[in-house]
């Protein structure tokens, strides 16, 4: 029997690293209050250049981190009045919102930001990012995501993507979204090691729901955690990872030239993983690969102090056994 086992595993998650359901509801309560004085401008002015408010992030769909430092929202925006380039678009949003706000904020609690506009709740609560969705009328909210660290435009739909994530937390339980979770903890520690590191937490969704899909069994952690990261280890990227939850078999394309490619579920011509070079790419791999041999380890470890300093390598060194 190895010396730390799922149970220690799942008792750590839920100390350490899950965002306790409490302030989770505390956070979607307070992007909602955000949402419904929007919503209540929206309906008065019809005229308004802002359509609705979406919840985009990880508190949205149940994969945050207790470290959770801002919150996510899309603002749908009428494409035809909004500006084009981001230097105007932030300013021109950041007055928008301003101008839906309740009465006791003021204009500089709307930060802009290079692609985004930050709202700052002073006192309590946590920021909230706004980055706007160019928007014509697509159906099941598709339209231009600025990609608010690159200002990318993307087109998607949060909307299908929070649908995307929920058939299959709804068909594996708590697992999946947990698995994502210490997932992400790892990623952590690995940028504590090595500012530099990148691996998108939206990555790491895909990648985990293309890993269940495929019937990988998650209830076990630190069996599914090494077959995440053996899995990073042997195909290297080499495949192209997509799902045909909202595309045809025909629609998906073959593998190309980038280093990654892992497809976006709403849009086939979105790689969720452009911006990743080879060096970037290799970062990755022997991240998981030192990962993979850490766990190994762990496993066949004869004391368990051996097992929980292998284990802290991948989880920090808040993890004790
Ligand atoms: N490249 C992309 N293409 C399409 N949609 C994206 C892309 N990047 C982010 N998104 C959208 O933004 C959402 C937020 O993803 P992101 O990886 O930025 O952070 P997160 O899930 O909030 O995690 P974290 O806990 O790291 O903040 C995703 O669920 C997705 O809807
Ligand atoms: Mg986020």
């Amino acid at each position: 029997m190895p010396e730390v086992e799922h149970n220690q595993i799942a008792a750590f998650a839920a100390d350490k690293v899950n965002l306790p359901a409490a302030k989770a509801k505390e956070h979607r309560e307070q992007v909602n209050r955000l949402r419904e004085r929007l919503q209540a401008k929206i309906n008065e002015d019809p005229g308004f250049s802002l359509v609705k408010m979406l919840h985009a992030g990880s508190v949205a769909k149940g994969t945050a981190l207790k470290t959770v430092n801002d919150l996510d929202t899309a603002v749908y925006v009428k494409k035809a009045d909004a500006p084009d380039d981001d230097r105007n678009l932030v300013p021109w949003l950041a007055d928008r919102l301003f101008e839906a706000a309740p009465p006791n904020m003021t204009r500089d609690q709307f930060q802009e930001e290079d692609h985004c506009v930050t709202v700052n709740f002073k006192g309590s609560g946590l920021n909230v990012d706004v980055v706007p969705v160019l928007y014509e009328g697509q159906p099941d909210d598709v339209g231009y995501l600025v990609n608010k660290r690159t200002g990318d435009r993307l087109l998607t739909s949060i909307t299908l993507h929070l649908q995307f994530i929920r058939a299959r937390k709804n068909e594996h339980g708590v697992d999946f979204a947990q698995l994502i979770r210490l997932t992400k903890w790892w990623k952590r520690q690995a940028v504590t090691d090595d500012p530099d590191f990148k691996f998108k937490s939206f990555m790491i969704e895909l990648l985990w729901a293309h890993l269940a899909d495929a019937g990988l069994d998650l209830s076990d952690y630190p069996t599914a955690l090494e077959e995440f990261f053996l899995y990073v280890v042997r195909t290297e990227f080499d495949d192209i990872i997509s799902f045909t939850d909202f595309s045809s078999v025909a629609e998906l394309p073959d593998r190309r030239t980038a280093p990654i490619e892992v497809i976006d579920p709403v849009n086939p011509d979105n790689n969720v993983a452009v911006r990743y070079d080879a060096a970037g790419k290799k970062r990755i791999v022997e991240a998981c690969q030192d990962a993979f041999d850490a766990l190994s380890e762990a496993r066949y470890a004869t004391t368990k102090t051996r097992a929980v300093d292998a284990w802290q390598s991948v989880l920090g060194p808040s993890f004790r056994g």
